[in-house]
């Protein structure tokens, strides 16, 4: 079996550092055409000088639009799109009485109104091309309680696996799978590097060693399960959530 991706357009947002990065990466290297935005803008400078990159924030309905539509512009059509974007945004653990509105807001529009920014935005020229494959990378948080005991982070992941079910009920007549990839913990960003951090040596010890496997996941481990399920390969897979964590822990 050999997944590439050549003459393929595929679509990444949030796709500055860690997980999107390496999506980024692993998809060019199997030889599609890869077009990246992140908020982050000055970080999306590191990436390969092949992939093209917009400055956007997923929230913004119309930066997603526009974006979307200079990507199918240049190459036809959109064949991959992986939604990336969200995360817990920088936000800090609290009591639930503590957590502000706007804190809230902010983790649920990256990560779920991005989501449906890029999904209605793309879903028209999948449509016309009668076939694509869409990516939503949610969290084990939004499957059982999560290991950042953020309430909104928790609910946004959730939020996202209900809507890849109901997207993959409403589009797979038109050729297109929808499905998610849960990540196990790693360390990718400052906001989870300061979860792992947090941890201590005895919390990060114990915290491998309920792993099945004994260790962290790899960013690339999460972009070959994404390009797994974007590929011909899982052309039957629809509406499903794979969790790439290295096995169940009690
Ligand atoms: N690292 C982990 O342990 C882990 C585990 C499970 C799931 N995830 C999920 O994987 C995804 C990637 O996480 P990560 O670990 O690479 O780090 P991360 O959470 O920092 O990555 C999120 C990326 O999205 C971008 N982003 C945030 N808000 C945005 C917005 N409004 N518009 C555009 N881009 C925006 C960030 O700049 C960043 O590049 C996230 O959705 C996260 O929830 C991560």
């Amino acid at each position: 079996m050999r997944i590439e991706f050549p003459g393929r357009t595929v679509v990444v947002l949030g796709a500055a550092r860690g997980i999107g990065s390496a999506i980024v990466a692993e998809f060019l290297a199997a030889g599609a055409a890869v077009w990246a935005c992140d908020i982050a803008a000055a970080a999306l400078d590191a990436l390969d000088p092949r992939v093209e990159r917009r400055a956007v924030d997923v929230t913004d309905e119309s930066a997603v639009a526009a974006f979307i539509r200079a990507a199918e512009a240049r190459t036809g059509a959109v064949d991959v799109l992986v939604h990336v974007a969200g995360g817990v945004r920088g936000k800090p653990r609290q009591p639930i009485e503590d957590v502000s509105t706007r804190d809230w807001l902010d983790i649920y529009e990256a990560n779920v109104m991005g989501a449906v920014n890029a999904v209605r935005a793309a879903v028209p020229g999948m449509k016309r091309a009668k076939s694509g494959r869409i990516v939503i990378i949610a969290s084990p948080a939004g499957m059982n309680v999560s290991l950042t005991g953020i309430q909104s982070y928790a609910s946004a992941k959730a939020a996202q696996l209900g809507l890849m079910r109901q997207l993959a009920h409403e589009l797979g007549q038109f050729g297109i799978g929808v499905n998610a990839v849960a990540p196990g913990f790693m360390p990718t960003s400052p906001d989870y590097e300061r979860q792992w951090a947090g941890y201590g040596e005895a919390g990060q010890k114990a915290l491998i060693e309920r792993n099945p496997m004994r260790r962290l996941g790899r960013p690339e481990e999460i972009a070959y399960a994404v390009m797994f399920l974007a590929s011909p390969y899982a052309g039957f897979i629809n509406g499903q959530v794979l969790p790439v964590t290295g096995g169940p822990t009690v």
